[in-house]
């Protein structure tokens, strides 16, 4: 492929000025078949006689610098005989401030092959090359955080497209799903603030961009700026953006204007109108939703509102952030692949939706910049100016990323393709931590990222007061033990990393003899390190009592606080948590409004004032990962193996729900566990598409596929 393309661009290539590459071509034959084959350096949006070719949002996708994805679109009913091919090309994630303010020197570039068969079955194809016009797009500016600019009566001068030389070794096939447009949302209401700002409120924090259609004068303009929030007064805010400028301009042209952005995304609830040519009004705007085309798979209900909410604030956190890669966050100067986030998320992504093809692609690009000495660097794909490769610095939870991840697609999906693609990825990552801890068995006196964001967090720290040494010895172990899972499904030796695990093991016992804080016992009892469970169970029990059945837990330990609880006998205390409404839980930030899951626990206090500007996102999916726990535990369906193939069903019903349900669509088919309260009686209704073990009040029944009431 593109053998005969060269890459193409402006001789004036100037960064976030997209431009317009065109080709006119004849046909004088009949056509069977058209096969469009484009990639770009930046992001693409193609134009076939003046409609849109395909429906992948910001095409080619964000993926490491060492590859490019191209994609193949079916043209052959889109072509008449004359045609004029147009493609745009802004900067998108290759160039510019995304990756933390480092322009790159190479300019973005189109590579482009079209291939014709006749019906006379004579072949011909149009490659990118001199021949090429290149345009100044009326589009004069586009750039993922600051937004577009757009300007309807600008012409620009033409000129030939310039070749350059780029490897076009690394172009490789379309892996990932595309990006979609998803669903459009109408505003909820348009109001004025207290200060004089016109805000549109589309009732849910989400990821992607709009459509409005205006009649207007040319030069009129229309002018928005995004945000998540309203401030305690009820105005417009969007500090936490910190240098996203999440601006759109628009000048019109005499008539009807209908425009939708191309080459960026926002993240937004609220859009503040700072310019329209006439009074706005529903009729003029829709919120477009846009995230990876994934499919929905499961689903959890409840007789409590709050933690509905709750859920559809999880789906829609996974939306927004599932845009091609799995970003921290959609909206602020960052919108990265940090590995922490997604490696926490990872099981609860998996049952929502399906996410195996997401995930493989970007654990190609993991893959592909593993550092040399085996780290993981902390953001995947590796940003310019970030460059985790050459620093060798790699967090725990963070850089397990490169094990817990895969794994997590193995046990939801049953596929070990994914583990055999994985698998040296991951010695290397362990060889890493052998390398670079002071301490053999342990991973020690190393930089580290802590039980980020933790509560109990000593001020001016982000990195909880969990012990930093004691976590990553935690993953550390907890690898080793996935490597050597890995290692017996492939039929490799296994024996060297159980031997490693057991070390490990040993060696976490005699150094830490003593748990202190909520994460700390939570990690000792899911991830079996306490000699002594029942002791240490009852340790964090009294403490998530004393503190008045309320978490203090970050981005580490929160994952697993629950599951380590109903584990071990405390159930209730888990959903006490679950269903806790006052600061800090998962139900104040509903209570406070919330439609997707904030970064913070104290996102926004009582009084409606921010926590901070400087890192304050309002989707940020990590604690969205509790959804996990309702699957597994409230309702408890676990694959018993690998893929659902078999499964294991123990709910755990409580007095403080009246009923409760989740459904999980697996690769063999829909498992439905759904309990609720009879008169004195707890009923339960089950549904199995495979053999299930299924446990209530410690009694055991074993049933092939069917539906089932106890
Ligand atoms: C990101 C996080 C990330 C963290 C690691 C933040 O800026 O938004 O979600 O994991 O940095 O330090």
């Amino acid at each position: 492929m593109f053998e005969n393309s060269s890459w193409i661009t402006h001789k004036e290539n100037k960064l976030y000025e997209p431009v317009r590459f065109t080709k006119k071509f004849n046909l004088n034959k009949g056509v069977e078949r058209a096969i469009l084959n484009i990639t770009s350096l930046g992001c693409y949006y193609p134009i076939l006689n003046g409609k849109r070719v395909g429906d992948f949002i910001l095409a080619p996708g964000f993926t490491s610098r060492k590859r490019v994805q191209y994609q193949k679109y079916d043209i052959t009913k889109m072509l008449k005989g004359e045609n004029k091919l147009e493609i745009i090309v802004g900067d998108g994630w290759y160039n510019g401030k995304i990756n933390f303010g480092v322009a790159n020197e190479t300019p973005k570039a189109l590579i482009s092959q079209l291939d014709i068969t006749y019906t006379d079955k004579t072949k011909d194809s149009i490659v990118t090359n001199e021949s090429w016009l290149a345009y100044k797009d009326k589009l004069r500016f586009a750039e993922l955080y600051d937004g577009e600019i757009y300007d309807s009566n600008f012409e620009s001068e033409e000129t030939n497209a310039n070749v350059i030389f780029h490897d076009k070794k690394i172009i490789t096939e379309q892996q990932g799903v595309f990006v979609k447009e998803q669903e459009r949302l109408k505003p909820i209401s348009i109001f004025k603030a207290p200060n004089g700002d016109t805000i549109l409120d589309f009732g849910q924090n989400l990821t992607g961009y709009f459509e409005f259609t205006v009649n207007a004068k040319k030069g009129d303009r229309v002018e928005f700026t995004v945000c998540e929030e309203l401030d305690k007064y009820g105005n417009f805010y969007n500090e936490n953006y910190r240098d996203a400028k999440a601006r759109f301009e628009y000048i019109c042209h005499d008539g009807i204007n209908t425009y939708k952005p191309i080459l960026a995304f926002w993240g937004f609830r609220y859009i503040r109108v700072d310019s329209f040519p006439c009074e706005i009004s529903e009729s003029n705007i829709e919120a477009i939703v846009v995230h990876s085309d994934m499919k929905r798979t499961g689903y959890i209900e409840s007789s409590s509102k709050l933690l509905n909410k709750l859920f559809s604030n999880i789906i829609w956190g996974q939306k927004g952030n599932f845009l091609d890669i799995p970003t921290d966050c959609p909206q602020r100067d960052e919108r990265q692949g940090w590995t922490g986030d997604a490696t926490v998320f990872c099981k609860t992504a998996s049952y929502n939706f399906d996410v195996e093809t997401f995930f493989e692609k970007w654990l190609t690009d993991l893959r592909l910049d593993q550092g040399k000495k085996g780290n993981i660097p902390n953001i995947i794909p590796q940003t310019v100016c970030w460059d985790w490769s050459t620093t060798e610095n790699t967090g725990a939870v963070w850089g397990d990323s490169a094990t817990i991840i895969p794994y997590q697609m193995y046990l939801t999906y049953g596929n070990t393709q994914i583990l055999k693609n994985q698998y040296d990825c991951m010695v290397k990552y362990l060889e890493y931590i052998e390398a670079h801890t002071k301490e053999r068995y342990l991973w020690s006196g190393c930089e580290q990222f802590g039980d980020w964001l933790g509560l109990d967090s000593p001020s001016g720290s982000y990195r909880g007061s969990s012990n930093e040494d004691f976590i990553a010895s935690v993953f550390y172990y907890n690898s080793a033990k996935i490597v050597a899972d890995v290692s017996a499904i492939l039929g490799k030796d296994s024996q060297k990393y159980e031997a490693l695990a057991d070390k490990i093991l040993e060696k976490i016992r005699q150094t830490f003899k003593e748990y202190k804080t909520q994460t700390e016992c939570a990690l000792a009892l899911y991830f079996d390190i306490a000699r002594d469970k029942k002791t240490v169970a009852k340790k964090l029990n009294d403490m998530i009592k004393a503190n008045g059945d309320k978490l203090k837990t970050g981005f580490v330990g929160t994952p697993y606080l629950l599951h380590a609880l109903s584990q071990n006998g405390y159930s209730e205390t888990a959903y006490a948590l679950l269903l806790q409404e006052s600061f800090p839980s998962w139900l104040y930030s509903v209570k406070q409004g919330a439609t997707t899951i904030w970064e913070h626990w104290d996102g926004k206090n009582e009084k409606g004032e921010f926590w901070s500007k400087d890192m304050n996102s309002f989707n940020h999916y990590a604690y969205g990962s509790v959804a996990d726990w309702i699957y597994e535990q409230a309702c408890g369906i676990k694959p018993k193996r690998a893929g659902f193939k078999e499964v294991i069903i123990e709910p755990r019903p409580t007095d403080k729900l009246d009923y409760l349900s989740a459904i999980i669509d697996t690769r063999c088919g829909k498992i439905m566990s759904k309990w609720y309260h009879d008169g004195a009686k707890i009923k339960y209704e089950i549904e199995t598409p495979v053999k299930a073990t299924i446990l209530i009040d410690g009694k055991a029944y074993n049933v092939e596929k069917g539906k089932y009431v106890f």
